[in-house]
């Protein structure tokens, strides 16, 4: 497609596709022409709305000068001294998860593992009372549930639970939020209380926004870290340090970006790449594709854990430049340390892998390990 049709529109989807790095990286630039603000799409072709359930307005939806309110308040907490601050926090929560771990010969990594991990965290950062986590994973996991066929019934079910789990979790934030007025904790909900120049409503998308944002995508980075280093026979270079683990995680985000796609809609008429895309017309951006484009990166299709520099759009570029970006490597960081360190022996069954629907990732990672004597540090 990035040779063929670069930008092409699918009539059935009704949407522009884009899947060269170059054209990627300008429209999501570009924020004047193409809006994040979904509530501009009609009806079908959005798959983050549903039918009577209102679109909490946060900083992933709205365009500057919105987006720069709702997002600057937090903005430093995510920068990298912040996240440094935040690391051995992280690496006592890796621990104890690996504690959990530690009589299993088999687990699967990626519900064991993967999964809870950015959980942990991210409630962890909020300020949720940890007996409220089982909790919180369950909303977390409500919301982002998909159908398991395309039955009306199906589809019908996941849409209930996850309007209830919204309703719910909206509400406990409300409660949190309320509670932490004045307060001065340096938890990321008493921030949210205490800002200025938010209305409740932002206060409570702001929280929502980052449990959704942060969780499924991390737990496919974990995810497709292992499975990326054991398909490729690398798991122990890593271990042993002759592949530096950050440049390896690097690697993972460009091969196997846990995000395939973002979508934007244009709201002036523009050329893009010889086509005429019209204002008001979708555009989906093909992060994946671009992320393996051969006018950027050189043999794209191959696995290269030394590439540097690695220019991969992973966490996507411009004003929506992924919040995260900091939190999710150090984490990856953390958690592939102390997993490699903890397990002499670590062997993931890729005989049966099944690619989760929508996201980049799988739906089950079995691994078998052993040595697990040494705990991480
Ligand atoms: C490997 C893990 C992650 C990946 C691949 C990822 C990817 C992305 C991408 C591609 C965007 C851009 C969306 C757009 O332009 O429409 C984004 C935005 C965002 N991400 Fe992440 N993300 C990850 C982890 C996290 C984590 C851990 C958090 C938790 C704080 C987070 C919070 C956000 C937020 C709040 C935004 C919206 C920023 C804005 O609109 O200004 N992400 N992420």
């Amino acid at each position: 497609m990035r040779r063929e049709a670069p930008v092409r529109f699918d009539e059935r989807r009704e949407t522009w596709d884009v899947f060269r790095y170059e054209d990627v990286n300008r429209v999501l630039k570009d924020h004047d022409a193409f809006t994040a603000n979904r509530s501009l799409e009609d009806g079908e072709s959005s798959g983050n709305r549903e039918e009577g359930m209102p679109m909490l307005q946060t900083m992933i939806t709205t365009d500057p000068p919105e987006q720069i309110r709702l997002r600057e308040f937090v903005n430093e907490r995510f920068q990298p001294g912040s996240i440094r601050e935040y690391q051995p926090r992280v690496k006592e929560l890796t621990k104890d998860l690996l504690d959990d771990l530690e009589d299993e010969e088999q687990f699967d990594f990626a519900d064991e593992f993967a999964a809870p991990l950015p959980v942990i965290v991210i409630a962890e950062l909020l300020g949720i009372p940890a007996d409220r986590r089982d909790q919180f994973k369950e909303w977390s996991d409500a919301l982002v549930a998909r159908p398991a066929d395309d039955t009306q019934a199906e589809m019908q079910r996941v849409q209930q639970e996850r309007h209830q789990a919204q309703q719910e979790m909206g509400g406990y934030f409300a409660k949190l939020l309320a509670e932490r007025q004045g307060g001065a904790d340096d938890d990321l909900i008493t921030l949210a209380a205490n800002t200025e120049g938010l209305s409740r409503g932002e206060k409570i998308g702001f929280c929502m926004l980052l449990l959704l944002a942060g969780n499924i995508t991390t737990t496919n980075l974990l995810t497709n870290a292992i499975w990326s280093l054991e398909e490729q026979e690398l798991t122990d270079a890593v271990r042993t340090g002759e592949i530096n683990h950050n440049q390896a995680i690097e690697e993972v985000l460009r091969y196997r970006s846990p995000i395939q796609s973002l979508k934007r809609i244009a709201v002036a008429d523009v050329e893009l790449n010889g086509r005429h895309i019209q204002a008001g017309d979708v555009v989906t951006l093909w992060l994946g594709a671009a992320n393996r484009d051969s006018e950027t990166f050189d043999s794209p299709e191959e696995f290269r854990p030394e590439r540097k520099p690695n220019r991969h759009i992973a966490f996507g570029t411009g004003v929506h430049f992924c919040l995260g970006a900091h939190l999710a490597r150090m984490e990856a960081d953390v958690a592939l340390k102390q997993l490699l360190d903890r397990f002499e022996r670590l062997d993931a069954d890729l005989s049966d892998i099944r690619p989760l629907s929508g996201l980049y990732g799988l739906e089950s990672l079995p691994c078998e390990v052993s040595g697990n004597a040494s705990p991480a540090k």
